[in-house]
């Protein structure tokens, strides 16, 4: 048999016995009879030198070819036993460990349902920045230069005019600017003030500013839009009261309490047995706002209310500290999903 003959022969033998290996340490044993370096295929490139030189090239050739199909196959068969190995150590009996899924922050699921309910009833949506300048946040809203009412807000300065915004009515101001009336529309978002963190502060927390601008708009309009949205949000038959209060923004101004939903004004720990509990500012939008932003105060009237959202959250489910919102306390937050 020729040398060609004989590696014609090998490569068939060595595919067949591959071919029916029936474990991966059988087919590594084969590996080493014909790869390895006393096998056949290293015996044939050895005996190359002692070949005649028109012969060696070709016998050369072919035994690479061989020596390379021959890895290439021992290479996919191992794979292939790796692969139903790995298939069969996998237990399908076994209880699933499902995954964790993000869920939506509690106060972000408040601040969600305190929007849909002033949607429902045709408010708009408006957004502002975060870092907002001192007209916006101050001078627009009627707070003059060096006016005490600027104490009230503790405010974190950034650079220049910058301050990070204290409340979310500036995106009034920018609306009234931006826009013409009538215009109705809700500015949810984060604002920030440089408190002493307690139960009841926060450095970071969340606001619902809301505000209609038109002709003939009326405080009696304002108590209409937050008895509907009391009644949506806390269920029927609770009462509110406007208490007289003072924003530099808003002309009156008052804030609103409500009835106790826990106790019905019958006096409990929620309400500090008052009956009544907190839940808002509002007022009439300040003449001094509405011309700043360049209306004729005689013709255009309108009202506006800010909501504190983690005072709501806190209300609705009985949180009796603030810091519990923010510290990421899973076993905590999964009460809420
Ligand atoms: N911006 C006020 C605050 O942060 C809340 C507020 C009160 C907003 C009355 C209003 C309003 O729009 O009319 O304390």
């Amino acid at each position: 048999m020729s040398l060609a003959e004989e590696i014609v022969q090998l490569e068939e033998e060595a595919l067949e016995r591959i071919g029916s290996a029936d474990s991966l340490d059988s087919l590594g044993e084969l590996k080493v009879r014909y790869l390895g370096r006393k096998g056949p295929v290293m015996a044939i490139l050895k005996s190359l030198g002692q070949l005649p030189p028109d012969q060696r090239k070709e016998i050369g050739a072919r035994a690479n070819a061989l020596r390379s199909k021959l890895e290439a196959r021992f290479e996919e068969a191992a794979r292939a036993f790796e692969e139903t190995t790995e298939a069969a150590s996998i237990d399908p009996t076994l209880p699933g460990t499902g995954n964790r899924i993000g869920a939506v922050h509690v106060v972000n699921q408040v601040m969600d349902e305190i929007c849909r309910t002033f949607y429902g009833m045709g408010f708009e949506i408006a957004h502002g920045p975060h870092v907002e300048t001192d007209h916006y946040n101050f001078e627009a809203l009627n707070f003059p230069p060096d006016h005490p009412a600027r104490d009230m807000q503790d405010t974190f300065f950034v650079e220049g005019d910058l301050v990070l915004r204290t409340h979310t009515t500036p995106v009034q101001a920018r609306e009234l600017e931006r826009r013409q009336p009538p215009m109705k529309i809700i500015t949810p978002g984060k604002t920030f003030r440089n408190e002493e963190i307690s139960t009841r502060a926060h450095v970071s927390f969340h606001q619902v500013d809301g505000f209609l601008v038109d002709e003939g708009v009326s405080m009696a309009d304002l108590k209409g839009v937050l008895v509907a949205f009391c009644k949506a949000f806390f269920g029927e038959g609770l009462k509110l009261k406007f208490r007289p209060s003072f924003f530099p923004f808003t002309e009156p101004s008052a804030e609103v309490d409500i009835n106790c939903f826990l106790c019905r004004g019958e006096g409990c720990q929620l309400c500090k047995y008052s009956g009544w509990l907190e839940i808002l500012g509002c007022g009439m939008i300040h003449p001094n706002v509405l011309e700043t932003a360049g209306y004729d105060a005689e013709k255009y009237t309108g009202y506006a209310f800010g909501i504190g959202v983690e005072r709501i959250a806190m209300l609705k489910y009985h949180i009796n500290d603030i810091r519990l919102l923010f510290n990421n306390n899973v076993r905590f937050l999964r009460q809420f999903l």
